[in-house]
Formats: C-alpha cells, structure tokens, sequence
C-alpha cells in the first residue's frame, strides 16, 4: 500500500525570490492527487522538495517519521527509494533502447539476475501498453509511447509514492485520455500515492481524488477534487474554466484595474457539476484507496463548503439507473 506523505508550513526561495511559502497538504496513502497551477508557479520545484532533491527554507515533508528537508541525507536517500518519478519530457536515454531505459534504475540500484530484470521489465511494459516496442530507440516512437515508457520506468523499483511532472506535456486530447486511464488503472493495480501535477483541466477533472492549485506563492486549496471542482475563487474557477477573463493573465498576474473592468463584463461563471471520476478498466481490481477515501471524506463533510458537500453525498449516493458510483 501506499505511503502518505505529510507537507507542513513549506516555504521555499531561491536567493531572494520567493517561489511560495506556508505550503501545507496530506497526500492521502493510494489516493491520487493532483496539483494545478499556472506555468511558473514553481510545480516542478515542489515535486523536488517533496523527494528532498531540493531544500526549502522553512517546513517539513514526512514520509514514515523522516523528513525529506531536515533529516540526515542518509535517511532521505533511503526515503528516496519509495519513489518513483515521471518527468515532464520523459527523460528517457536517446541512445538506449526502451528495455534498457525501463531496466536502467534495477540495474543502478539492485543487484538482480539479467532474467529478473527482464521479468520485471516485461511487467511494466506491459502495465503501460508497450510490449513489443522493447527494442525501439526513443527517437524511433511517438510521444505518447515515450510518456509511457518513462512511467513503465518510474515503476520497476516497485514505488510507494508516484510522482507525475506534467505527464500530458506534448500529447493531443486522444491520447491523453488513455493516459488519464492508464494512471487510474496504475493505482488499481499496485495502490501506490500518486501525486500529478499538470495544467491539463480533463486530467484534472477525471483522475485524481484531491486537488490543489499554486497560484501568487500560495497554495490556493487542496482537499478532495468536488472542493476545487465546485469552487468559486475566482483564480479557480478561472483556470478551471480556461478563460482569459480572471486574475491570472499572461505575466500571471493583472493589474487591478483589468480586472475590475473584466468583471463588469464577463459574465457570472457558474460551477457544473464534477464529471465522474474514472474507473479502473474491466478485469483489473478496485482501486483499494476508494474504500478509505470515502471513510475520510465524509469524515470532514461538516467543514467542507456547501457546493463541495452536495457533490460528494451526490458521488457517493447508490447509482442510479445509468452508470456506476463515482468515487
Ligand atoms: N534551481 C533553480 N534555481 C533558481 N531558480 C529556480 C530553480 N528552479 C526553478 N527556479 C525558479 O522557480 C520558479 C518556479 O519554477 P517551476 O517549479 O519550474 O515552475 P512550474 O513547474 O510551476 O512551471 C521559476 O521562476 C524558476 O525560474
Ligand atoms: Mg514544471
């Protein structure tokens, strides 16, 4: 099962420019979360403080009593090993092929037989749809398939915790629609924490069980996905939305007379119901994380906002006559 991962008070900067501060969350153990934010916001800066790869100035990352900020190196370099990381590009060597890509960390970091390694290999290349694809370079395949391979490598040390840099970066609609299953159909099958993070709005409606969002150096929420999904903070909505009308403009940031002046023009957003989230494909076990989530959602009902509230007793009421129960 999945690690949990507990964020308190972060704050990072790079000499004397803050990226964000105070940054709090619990990813929940086997839940998937995501995280959005505008371009620069400093995602990929928090995915590395969360492995300890980077040091904020002030707060704490808990994984199993360590802390990936201010415990000795060789407890986070042994924490380190619970994850497994997508990078935004794939990172995949150009002259390996796919098979020694995907085996590269077993070969680093174990001391496995050749016919083990090729077991497991196998394994995750069959996870993420790429059997017969083995001996390809990465130059040779789509994008798409270099996505899946970097996954296929972020999994042979058998993770606990997943982490996703922009996974969809590069992908059209279509295939980031497989790829938004192939991560449901991740977590069903080994239970691992996911955290995502990405600017794409049908990932972020369909995949993850709690959502955040960076924005002006501050994590705006995070909680389960109906709070940001039914949000009416206007940065949210906005983004999630995809309008230009809003705080968030080209620099990020407008002025405020902008702003004022697109609010007495643009007309009121209204929040829709959340799209169901996605269920693991037919064969594959139940996602374990479902069962646990719904205990430690309802759990906070009483403090959730009113919007947030009906779409999750709505989620969680008996399926009607058409669909399943959306988790
Ligand atoms: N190693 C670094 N040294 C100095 N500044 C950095 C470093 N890494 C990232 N930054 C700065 O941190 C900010 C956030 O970057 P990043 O995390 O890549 O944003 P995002 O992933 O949300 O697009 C950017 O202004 C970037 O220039
Ligand atoms: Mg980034």
């Amino acid at each position: 099962m999945g690690t949990e991962v507990v964020v308190e008070g972060l704050t990072m900067s790079f000499g004397t420019q803050n990226i964000w501060q105070d940054v709090s969350l619990t990813l929940p153990a086997g839940e998937v979360s995501v995280m959005l934010g505008p371009s620069g916001t400093g995602k990929t800066v928090f995915l590395k403080s969360v492995i300890g790869l980077l040091k904020p100035e002030r707060g704490r990352v808990l994984i199993n009593g360590v802390d990936m900020v201010n415990s000795p190196e060789r407890e986070i370099y042994e924490t380190r090993k619970l994850f497994g990381l997508m990078f935004q590009d794939g990172a995949l060597f150009g002259s390996m092929s796919l098979f020694d890509n995907v085996a590269f960390p077993l070969r680093e970091h174990t001391r496995k037989k050749e016919s083990e390694i090729r077991r497991i290999v196998m394994e995750r290349m069959d996870m993420v749809g790429l059997v017969g694809a083995e001996q390809k370079l990465p130059g040779e395949i789509s994008g798409g398939m270099r996505k899946r391979a970097g996954l296929a490598r972020a999994l042979v040390l058998d993770p606990q915790i997943i982490l996703c840099d922009e996974p969809d970066s590069g992908l059209d609609p279509v295939r980031t629609a497989y790829l938004s299953q192939l991560l449901i159909d991740l977590n069903a099958q080994i239970d691992a924490t996911m955290l995502i993070v990405t600017h794409n709005l049908d990932i972020a409606a369909t995949v993850p069980d709690n959502m955040g969002m960076l924005f002006r150096r501050r994590l705006v929420t995070f909680g389960p996905r109906e709070v940001l999904l039914t949000s009416d903070e206007p940065v949210v909505a906005q983004f999630l939305s995809g309008r230009r009308e809003g705080p968030i403009g080209m620099s990020e940031e407008k002025d405020a007379a902008t702003l004022a002046r697109e609010q007495r023009t643009a007309p009121a957003y209204a929040p829709r119901t959340p799209a169901p989230q996605l269920e693991p494909s037919p064969g594959l076990p139940p996602r374990a994380a479902v069962q646990r989530r719904r205990e430690r959602v309802l759990g906070m009902l009483p403090r959730l906002p009113e919007a947030a509230r009906a779409a999750i007793l709505q989620s969680y009421a008996p399926a009607g006559p058409i669909g399943g129960t959306a988790s």
